[in-house]
């Protein structure tokens, strides 16, 4: 009988499951936070320190993101990820690890606002986290009060040691827990992809992986790509397909696969979390993830994921996302081996006219004006990204 609903109601009925939240039973409202109608963009510790992470660490990583131009591009949140926590106290709170935060967190985040930055914490729906740290599991309430207490502004949460439970349950709790406690607070989940979050997530949190976690390698990269890309029609503002951190800049991919990386996220309207040792890292990588035009792709106000609009060769892909102003984001992908030309065919972007401008992303360079298609040659491993403008009929 669906063909029969009109099509908005049947879009209602599909989105906002009409269930009653009981005694205990967290509601199924939507989510309201009024944040990140843009995809996240700040720093995390995870791919590049993994459990190596202290004070120290966040106020010179805090340092160097306002001092590398990276807070002026737009990078907003510190998040410290797994293991700076070791214990409950007597009263159920969570307890930060004081050799490595000797002065605690809420002081630490005192440090990251006084410079301008949000911060992030992180934590775990279940028992433990994965490096076997507290989870948030039967603390739900208590931990969303003490986050806010500290002053968090960004919250990951985890999904080890959760056997047995249900992930939007979960999820939901937490979320209601964070609304109640007050403060605002960006609610990232992190089930890898394991339980559809795609199909309720965006209720319930700012951002979701869809994915497992992400190696410093073109083919893992890649593989985030293939995946998240499925979900692209669910991304909206507020509620963003999350790929995984960036790793650009951590070693195990060349500049141009770094480059690639960053315009696939970009083109993904993914979160760009930062990964990389920002203390010392060199000049190519800081012009990577600070260049301005792939960030404002990133962050454009229509908040529209990008799709796969044409493959020739199964290693050439041309990638568009929908800008605000008309214009398209494009990305000629050349997943091969040696270096190829790419052809973008502008009835394929969904371009209105067959004239458009042509300006490269990368080399900072407007092409000129091009009828019907525009063809670049793309190293291996490699994109070339274009916004791409059409020329209005006068
Ligand atoms: C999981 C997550 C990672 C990271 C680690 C920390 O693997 O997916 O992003 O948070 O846990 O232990």
């Amino acid at each position: 009988m669906h063909s029969r609903l009109a099509k908005p109601l049947l879009a209602a009925l599909l989105v906002a499951p009409v269930v009653a939240p009981g005694p205990g039973r967290p509601s199924r409202a939507a989510l309201d936070n009024g944040l990140a109608r843009t995809p996240p963009m700040g720093w995390n510790s995870w791919n590049h320190f993994g459990c190596n992470v202290s004070e120290q660490l966040i106020k010179e990583t805090t340092d160097a993101i306002a001092a590398s131009g990276m807070r002026d591009a737009g990078y907003r949140y510190v998040v410290i990820d797994d293991c700076w926590e070791v214990a409950r106290d007597a009263a159920g709170a969570l307890v930060a690890d004081s050799t490595r935060f000797p002065h605690g967190i809420k002081a630490l985040a005192d440090y990251v606002h006084a410079k301008g930055l949000g911060f992030g914490i992180y934590t775990d729906a279940g028992t433990y986290t994965c490096q076997r740290r507290p989870g948030t599991y039967g603390h739900e309430e208590q931990d969303a009060r003490t986050f806010a207490a500290w002053g968090v502004d960004y919250v990951k949460e985890d999904w080890c040691h959760a056997e047995g439970l249900d992930a939007p349950t979960q999820y939901a709790k937490f979320r209601d827990a964070l609304a109640k406690a007050g403060r605002p607070i960006v609610f990232s989940i992190c089930e890898w992809g394991s339980n559809q979050p795609w199909e309720w997530a965006p209720q319930i949190g700012n951002l979701w992986r869809t994915t497992g976690d992400i190696q410093d390698k073109w083919a893992s990269m890649i593989s985030l790509l293939d995946l998240s890309s499925q979900h692209a029609s669910v991304a909206r503002p507020g509620a963003w397909n999350d790929p995984d951190m960036l790793e650009v800049g951590n070693g195990g991919m060349t500049d141009d696969e770094y480059r690639a990386h960053f315009s696939l996220w970009a083109i993904m309207a993914a979160p760009l979390m930062a990964g990389n040792d920002v203390r010392s890292m060199s000049a190519a990588t800081r012009d990577i993830l600070t260049n301005p035009e792939l960030i404002a792709v990133d962050q454009d106000s229509l908040g529209v994921q990008g799709m796969l609009v044409r493959e020739g060769p199964p290693e050439l892909q041309v990638w568009a996302k929908p800008l605000k102003d008309g214009a398209r984001a494009v990305a000629l992908l050349n997943r091969g081996d040696s270096a190829a030309k790419v052809t973008a065919r502008f009835d394929r972007l969904g371009l209105r006219t067959d004239s458009a401008t042509v300006r490269d992303l990368w080399a900072r360079a407007d092409r000129g004006a091009f009828r019907r298609e525009y063809a670049a040659t793309v190293p291996a491993h490699g994109v070339t990204m274009l916004r791409v403008t059409p020329i209005r009929a006068k």
